[in-house]
């Protein structure tokens, strides 16, 4: 991939990833994982893949001595933009900018599907945590997407290939074997069903139809008619777009 089209992967993402942020079920999560974070005054946290930084700001505000870390430089710049005076720092989930047991607190939304090795992310985890520190890790199980359309097996193929495409589409439902195995305890994990009937995630919807489309799994003439009905359907008040959200956490020993 050329810097180009690296950038505009990135808005793309930073577009989708701001539509998600303004839901308002994605906004009660947010708030529920920092209470299962434990987060408080000068508790010592960090935002593993923060993005462009809003729940970095948002546990700051709460006291918190929260760290967002990202290893893409354009998220890093864009979350110091948008949230100056927050402490953003470019580093990958394998290696943490922390001493071990330097944190009380370790939190990644919608990231460990990027991973590549979830048990490895899950280690350093353990490393930069203090006893008795709390993980929790967000996400959605890409297989889950619940999307309504007039063609149905159109839709199971694009959410299927999608799928897919991703490097750990599935790796929520292995995250609470995988804490256990690293020596956590108290695991749980819990689902939170996202439903958006509203035109703007028409954007998503298309976005995903392009990239299915982009790798040979689906027609243009399907891509173009699926997403032409989701149009449609954000328009009369159709659309129906569901994800569970799935949040784990655990507490190390
Ligand atoms: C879908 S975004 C989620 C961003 C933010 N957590 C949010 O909820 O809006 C995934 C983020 O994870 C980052 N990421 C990808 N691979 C990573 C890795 N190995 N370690 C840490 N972050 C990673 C990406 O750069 C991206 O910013």
């Amino acid at each position: 991939m050329d810097q180009k089209q690296k950038a505009s992967g990135s808005d793309a993402l930073i577009a989708q990833l701001d539509l998600a942020e303004s839901i308002p079920e994605m906004r009660e999560l947010r708030m529920w994982s920092y209470e299962l974070l434990g987060i408080a005054a000068d508790v010592a946290v960090v935002d593993v893949g923060c993005g462009a930084g809003r729940a970095v700001a948002e546990m700051g505000m709460r006291g918190a001595q929260v760290v967002g870390i990202d290893p893409d430089e354009r998220m890093i710049s864009l979350a110091r933009e948008r949230w100056p005076g927050e402490d953003f720092r470019m580093a990958d989930a394998y290696g943490l900018p922390f001493v071990d047991g330097a944190l009380r607190g370790y939190r990644a939304d919608k990231v460990y599907h990027a991973v590549d090795d979830p048990a490895r992310a899950i280690d350093e985890a353990r490393r930069v945590l203090a006893s008795g520190g709390r993980i929790v890790v967000v996400g959605q199980d890409w297989d889950t997407f619940i999307i309504d359309s007039d063609d149905a097996a159109l839709t199971r193929r694009i959410v299927h290939a999608r799928a897919d495409m991703i490097t750990e589409p599935r790796v929520v439902r292995r995250l609470p074997r995988l804490l256990a195995e690293a020596g956590f305890v108290d695991v749980s994990v819990e689902a939170h069903m996202m439903v958006s009937r509203d035109a703007a995630a028409v954007t998503i919807l298309a976005d995903m139809a392009a990239k299915v489309r982009s790798v040979g799994a689906i027609s243009e003439a399907e891509a173009d008619g699926w997403v032409a009905e989701q149009r449609e359907r954000g328009r009369d008040g159709r659309l129906f777009f569901a994800l569970p959200m799935f949040v784990t956490a655990a507490t190390r020993l």
